[in-house]
């Protein structure tokens, strides 16, 4: 377990923050995502949680700012301005999904109790946390990245957004788990493996549960909150498009002893999106 704690961000990385501000155009109407509802449920009910989950990122790396050597430092400012804006432009996106006629009050009722829960946590496992669901943006961000077709119909602008954040996410998906192997850099590696994976297995459950409840609150203000439509809703996770089935295996990664996020480098997804954000 010796290379547990090693760390396998590239050492040539760059991370930047790029000031993304999202204009919604007359096409995004309720169900923008190709006039999908469960599509458009799925990524709705994801960007209700990120300005309260990205907020708890914040603070979960913030406090052991000062353990990270300085390269890790600057890495983690620059995580910290990438989150904060990704949480401006998703509280304007979903200001538009309330526009449209959603009450994201009971999501965010709902995420407020979820997150005083995970802050009465020790420090420790509220980072593991983090590093877990970062784990989850980052194959999330891969697999959207990956292939255009999960973006199929829906507006430029909000394809923008969406890909804008994918980017970043894999950009800044080490700086979190970097700053966890500087925060145990006194436990044995098997402690360490042990802590992340306890934590991902009910970070994993929590973090279902609540991509569920957001979903079905979609569901339930559309009117289709029924077996048949939560079929289709698996059908969409799980065959097609299938974005859940294609990342089964790279969540299944984080278990193993030694992982680290940038086993998998991705950069090219980014130098192939980059250019065409409109920024
Ligand atoms: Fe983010
Ligand atoms: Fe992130």
């Amino acid at each position: 377990m010796s290379h547990e704690a090693q760390s396998h961000t590239p050492p040539d990385l760059r991370i930047e923050s790029r000031n993304l501000k999202f204009q919604a155009s007359d096409r995004a109407v309720r169900w923008w995502h190709g006039g999908d509802p469960i599509a458009t449920a799925f990524f709705n009910a994801l960007s209700a949680l990120f300005p309260q989950g990205e907020r708890f990122f914040i603070d979960s790396v913030k406090r052991y700012r000062t353990l990270a050597h300085p390269k890790l430092e600057k890495q983690i400012a620059t995580f910290i301005t990438q989150e904060a804006l990704h949480t401006r432009e998703h509280l304007a996106f979903n200001r538009l999904a309330s526009e449209r006629g959603y009450d994201l009050s009971e999501i965010d009722r709902f995420l407020t109790k979820r997150i005083s829960f995970a802050r009465s946590r020790p420090e420790r496992e509220q980072l593991a946390a983090t590093i877990a669901l970062e784990h989850f943006t980052a194959i999330l961000a891969h697999e959207l990245l990956r292939d255009p077709r999960y973006l199929d119909g829906v507006p430029t602008e909000i394809q923008q957004l969406w890909r804008w954040h994918a980017i970043e996410e894999i950009e800044h998906k080490g700086v979190a788990f970097d700053t966890f192997l500087a925060a145990t850099k006194d436990i044995s590696g098997l402690r360490r493996w042990f802590i992340r994976s306890y934590v991902m297995v009910i970070t994993t459950i929590l973090f279902f549960h609540e991509v569920g409840y957001g979903v079905s609150r979609f569901f339930r203000q559309d009117g289709i909150n029924t077996p048949k439509t939560w079929l289709r809703f698996l059908h969409y996770l799980l065959v097609r498009p299938g974005m859940l089935r294609r990342v089964i295996a790279s969540y299944f990664t984080y278990y193993r002893p030694g992982f680290h996020p940038w086993h998998v480098d991705d950069r090219p997804l980014i130098s192939m999106y980059e250019p065409q954000l409109a920024l």
